[in-house]
């Protein structure tokens, strides 16, 4: 069924603070869901173009393309309400992966929402939000593609999806791509700090470090995390951020990474050893192992070598290869480079 989004009238500047004190039961991530540009979080340079676009009205048809959890969706939706303002419930399709989209629906719903006549402020155009776009089947974006051009007088399309090669040359041919990448670990650190204010969490320092770690750039992560564990536990330290996100521990992978650099196998292998009796999927270790490596501070060479090995047991694993072994492999390796290198 189409869906005619209802939600979020606000476009004034207190937006934000007036949706935080209706909204005491969302979870994180939609209360604090940004109502205007100023809000949103990194990807500034794209953010000013759009918001000059917002002002100016002549907004071309968009792709939003990224990584999960940076605020695309947010960004259309801001754009569509600063554009449209009260008339955002009638002028504004969205339809997401949730919404049945296939070739039948582009043919009839999305065409008659572009056919439909909408009063509008001179300059404005009616907006069809399709998002998640790369699940959306070759031939349903086929029949996309002359729809966008018959009705561009009266009608624009915001899409947003985090593979744009899923989208196919012609669609992006008519669209301005603009491309988000992962938000800098300051840009989450100052946001959850600032909900953690609003929400007066009992947070340490070490607490939100961690936080930033597992989220790795993606806001909504972060957000997620920080309830559960503001939830589950008196405190917001890494300890516990760790135990929610049953995550393998930096500081024991950091341990195993400093021993594999003095050579120590044994003292490495011990770790590897624990986290593998604790019941973690060699895949998480793998995906760990790098996070932390690419923070380390080390040689960068030797950094360069160790991500390498990483990478090559990391392939391994995709290719079903999950054993204690190839993780052993992959300290011994580890320790061999160190070796070559303080040799060279
Ligand atoms: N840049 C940002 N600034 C502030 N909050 C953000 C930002 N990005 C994401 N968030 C938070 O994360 C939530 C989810 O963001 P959003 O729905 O825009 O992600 P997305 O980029 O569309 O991800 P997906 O690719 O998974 O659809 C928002 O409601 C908001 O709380
Ligand atoms: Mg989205």
């Amino acid at each position: 069924m189409v869906k005619y989004v209802q939600t979020g009238k606000n476009t004034d500047s207190n937006a934000e603070s007036s949706n935080v004190k209706k909204n005491y039961n969302l979870p994180w991530i939609e209360k604090y869901r940004p109502q205007t540009f100023e809000d949103i979080v990194g990807n500034e340079d794209t953010i000013h173009r759009l918001s000059i676009f917002s002002k100016k009205g002549n907004v071309p048809n968009i792709i939003v393309a990224g990584p999960p959890g940076v605020g695309k969706t947010t960004t259309i939706l801001c754009l569509a309400k600063i554009l449209l303002g009260p008339s955002f419930k009638d002028a504004v399709l969205e339809l997401n992966a949730s919404n049945d989209r296939g070739i039948d629906i582009v043919r009839n719903k999305v065409k008659m929402f572009a056919q439909q006549k909408v009063t509008l402020p001179p300059g404005r155009h009616k907006i069809i939000i399709l998002d998640e776009v790369d699940s959306m089947t070759d031939g349903a974006q086929q029949a996309l593609r002359r729809t966008m051009e018959i009705y561009s007088n009266t009608t624009r399309f915001a899409l947003a999806c985090n593979y744009s090669e899923k989208v196919i040359e012609p669609i992006q041919s008519r669209c301005a791509v603009l491309r988000y990448s992962k938000l800098s670990d300051a840009q989450v650190l100052a946001r959850i700090i600032q909900i953690c204010q609003k929400e007066n969490v009992n947070y340490t320092e070490d607490g939100l470090e961690a936080i930033v770690f597992t989220a790795q750039g993606d806001m909504r992560q972060a957000l997620n995390n920080l309830q559960s564990t503001h939830n589950g536990f008196e405190i917001v330290n890494s300890q516990n951020v760790f135990k929610v996100c049953d995550e393998p521990h930096p500081m024991l992978i950091k341990d195993m990474l400093k021993s594999c650099s003095n050579g120590d196998i044994r003292k490495a292998y011990k770790v590897i050893e624990h986290l593998w009796n604790l019941g973690y999927a060699a895949e998480d270790i793998i995906k760990n192992i790098f996070k932390v490596t690419k923070t380390m501070d080390m040689e960068e060479s030797l950094k360069l070598a160790f991500i390498k090995e990483i990478g090559i047991t990391h392939l391994r694993i995709a290719d079903g290869l999950c054993s204690l072994i190839q993780m052993s492999g992959l300290l011994s390796r580890l320790c061999i480079q160190a070796k070559m290198q303080s040799v060279d």
